[in-house]
């Protein structure tokens, strides 16, 4: 597969095309940014992590049912995913409260949620992704009706099958963010990444965070916990 010009460059990925027009390359860097980018640093490793473990979770939910954009891992940072116009849609899931979810409700951080939750975001940095619900989104054309219960019923069931694995591995599948992008044809598929930076992971029986917050709050051992993590995952898919 031929590497083509950069198309895009992101906060933490770069796009290049590929010789096909229906497939890129996605390309994973260690450069970290939070605060809609206000804060930006660099996590040694990250890259690599972020890759192999995004595309090893993908290829988990792709057996369990669920289109994915992922194709093939090309090397340590590099991977070909298929070409997807993606929804300007940030689906986050929710099982314990943390974050904005905890400050905006005025829970504390670890309160378990009766049932998880869904939201979505406005993926728009200029704006600072705001909050929309789903009347938002169909009122402002970014999905349809049809898209919307897709990508609902998509999320709850990657956060089940989510949950699961990362229980296996002693972790406890705090909340996640997800994107989604359509096929040519209109199919929803599941694109972006699901990693340490997309998800809460905390260590379920020291309650230790092994995911992006470590940068986020200056909390120190950033590139263990990305190890950590990514050696939980590594040791299940092993077994
Ligand atoms: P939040 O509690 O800050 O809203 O974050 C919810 C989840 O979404 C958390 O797992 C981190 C993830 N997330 C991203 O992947 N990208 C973002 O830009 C933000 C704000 C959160």
């Amino acid at each position: 597969m031929v590497k083509g010009a950069q198309l895009y460059e992101g906060k933490a990925k770069k796009v290049f095309a590929t010789d096909d027009p229906e497939l890129l390359i996605v390309s994973y860097k260690d450069d970290a940014t939070a605060f809609n980018g206000l804060k930006k640093g660099t996590i040694a490793g990250k890259g690599v992590i972020n890759n192999k473990m995004s595309n090893a979770l993908m290829k988990l939910l792709e057996e369990r049912g669920i289109p994915t954009h992922y194709v093939k891992e090309l090397d340590d940072r590099n991977t070909l995913v298929k070409k997807v116009q993606i929804v300007p849609l940030e689906v986050i899931v929710r099982n314990i409260a943390a974050g904005s979810f905890a400050k905006h409700y005025g829970v504390s951080e670890g309160t378990i949620l009766k049932v998880p939750t869904i939201e979505f975001s406005y993926k728009n940095d200029e704006l600072g992704d705001p909050l929309l619900n789903m009347y938002h989104a169909l009122a402002l054309g970014l999905a349809t009706e049809e898209e919307l219960d897709t990508i609902t019923e998509y999320a709850f069931r990657i956060n089940f099958e989510l949950r699961s694995f990362w229980a296996e591995c002693g972790v406890t599948l705090v909340d996640f963010k997800l994107e989604f992008g359509r096929l040519p044809d209109g199919t929803i598929v599941l694109a972006d990444e699901i990693s340490p930076d997309t998800c809460r992971l905390w260590d379920t029986e020291t309650g230790r965070k092994l995911d992006k917050d470590r940068f986020r709050r200056d909390l120190g051992g950033v590139e263990e916990a990305y190890q950590e993590i990514m050696g939980r995952l590594e040791a299940k898919l092993k077994e």
